[in-house]
C-alpha cells in the first residue's frame, strides 16, 4: 500500500464500521457539533459510487466514471445529508420549529428530520411544480405544506423573511450546517476511491450542493489527507440557467423540476467554487438531460430523478474534451422514485395493458 493510501485510511475515517451510523457520527471530527448535540439521524450518508460501465465505452479514451448515487439516502436525496445536521443543530439550540421553500426534495428531508425531532416543519413550495412522490413525502413526514401562486425563488425569499420575523428556523442551504453536512460526499468519495478524481460533475439549482463538495475536497487537501483538488463541472438547464449565463432568470422553466431555480442564493459562492477548481459551468436542454436519465435507467439500472441526470447529461455533452484516462464522479443527487410522471411518460420500454390473462396469449405477446 503506497504511502499516501496509509494515511488516507488511517486519517479520513477513524474505524470502519460494521453497520454505518450516519454522517454525523462517521464523520464527527470535521462537523461542528459537540458532546451535547443531539444527533437526529436516519443513518444518512455512506451511499454507493458505482462504476459506470456501458457509459465509459461510450466515452472511451480510459476514462473512468462513477455514479455518487445520493437518491439512495433515506428520504430519497443527497438533502438528507445538510438536513441531519441542520435539524440537530435546531434542536441543540432548543428551536421548534423550521421552515424551508423546496422544489421538493428539500422539504421531504426538513419534514422527516424535523417531526423525527419532535419539530414543526412548514414547507413553501411551487403550486404545481414538485413531483409527486416529494409531495407525498412531506404529507407522510407531517409537514405542513404552503403551496404558493410563484416559483421556488419567491418561495426562497418569503421564507427568509419569516425566519427574521418569527420564531422558525431557515433550513435552506443559506444555512450553514446544511453545508456542513452535505460536504461529507466529497470526504466519502475519497474514502472509498482512496484518490481525487479529475472532475465531479453536479447538477446545480441553488448552488449548495456544488459548495458543499468543494468545502469538502478542501478541507482534505488543507488536512493533508489528500494531494490534489477536482475540477467542479456544474450543470443547469438551459431553460434555468441563471449560473452559466451570469443573470437572473424570472421565469425559469425546465423537466427538471428540482433545478427549476432563476436566482441562486449561492450564487457568490458558486462562482468562487468554479474559479478556484478551475472548473466550468454549462447547461444542458431537457432533451439531454432526458437522453441521459433514460441511458442511466436502461444501460446502467440506476434510476435517478431528471434534475440528477443533468450530470450525466453534461459530462455527454463534454465527451471530446476530458482528458484521457480521467476519472470523473457524476453526483446522482435524487432518486427516480420521486418523480414517477417522467418516468411513465419518458422511457422507451413496451408496455402492453389490458391483455388476456392466457398463456398463449401472453407467450405470444412475449414473442414466443
Ligand atoms: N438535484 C436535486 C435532485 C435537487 O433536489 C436539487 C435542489 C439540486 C440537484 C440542486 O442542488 O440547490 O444545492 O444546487 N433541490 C432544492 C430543493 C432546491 O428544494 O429540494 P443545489
Amino acid at each position: 500500500m503506497s504511502f499516501y493510501k496509509k494515511i488516507i485510511n488511517k486519517i479520513s475515517r477513524k474505524k470502519q464500521y460494521k453497520h454505518w451510523p450516519g454522517l454525523i457520527e462517521g464523520y464527527k471530527k470535521w462537523l461542528p457539533v459537540n458532546d451535547n448535540t443531539p444527533v437526529i439521524t436516519l443513518q444518512e450518508g455512506g451511499t454507493p459510487l458505482i462504476p459506470l460501465n456501458k457509459i465509459n465505452s461510450i466515452i472511451g479514451n480510459g476514462v473512468k466514471v462513477y455514479a455518487k448515487y445520493d437518491g439512495l439516502n433515506p428520504t430519497g436525496s443527497f438533502k438528507d445529508r445538510g438536513m441531519t445536521l441542520a435539524i440537530s443543530k435546531a434542536k441543540e439550540s432548543k428551536k421548534e420549529a423550521v421552515i424551508c421553500a423546496s422544489t421538493g426534495n428539500t422539504s421531504a428531508s426538513a419534514a422527516a428530520y424535523a417531526q423525527r425531532a419532535n419539530m414543526r416543519s412548514f414547507v413553501l413550495i411551487p403550486d404545481g411544480y414538485v413531483a409527486q412522490g416529494k409531495l407525498a413525502q412531506a404529507l407522510v413526514y407531517g409537514a405542513e405544506v404552503l403551496a404558493i401562486r410563484g416559483n421556488f425563488d419567491k418561495a426562497l425569499q418569503i421564507v427568509q423573511e419569516i425566519s427574521n420575523k418569527y420564531p422558525v428556523t431557515l433550513v435552506n442551504s443559506v444555512n450553514p450546517y446544511r453545508i456542513e453536512g452535505q460536504k461529507t460526499a466529497a470526504f466519502e468519495i475519497v474514502d472509498t476511491l482512496k484518490y481525487v478524481p479529475d472532475w465531479i460533475c453536479i447538477p446545480m439549482g441553488n448552488a449548495g450542493n456544488i459548495t458543499a463538495y468543494w468545502k469538502g475536497f478542501k478541507e482534505y487537501f488543507e488536512a493533508g489527507i489528500t494531494k490534489k483538488l477536482p475540477k467542479m463541472m456544474g450543470f443547469q438547464a438551459t431553460g434555468s440557467a441563471p449560473l452559466v449565463f451570469n443573470k437572473t432568470i424570472n421565469e425559469p422553466e425546465t423537466i427538471a423540476t428540482a433545478i427549476r431555480i432563476g436566482n441562486p442564493v449561492n450564487r457568490d459562492k458558486a462562482f468562487i467554487v468554479k474559479k478556484e477548481s478551475k472548473g466550468n459551468f454549462f447547461d444542458v436542454s431537457d432533451d439531454e438531460i432526458l437522453n441521459a436519465y433514460k441511458l442511466l435507467g436502461k444501460e446502467e439500472g440506476i434510476f435517478c430523478e431528471p434534475a440528477s441526470a443533468a450530470s450525466l447529461a453534461g459530462l455527454l455533452k463534454l465527451k471530446n474534451e476530458i482528458p484521457k484516462n480521467s476519472v470523473i464522479v457524476c453526483v446522482l443527487t435524487g432518486n427516480g422514485l420521486k418523480d414517477p410522471d417522467c418516468a411513465i411518460s419518458n422511457n422507451n420500454s413496451k408496455f402492453k395493458s389490458d391483455i388476456e390473462p392466457s398463456i398463449e396469449i401472453i407467450a405470444k405477446a412475449m414473442g414466443f
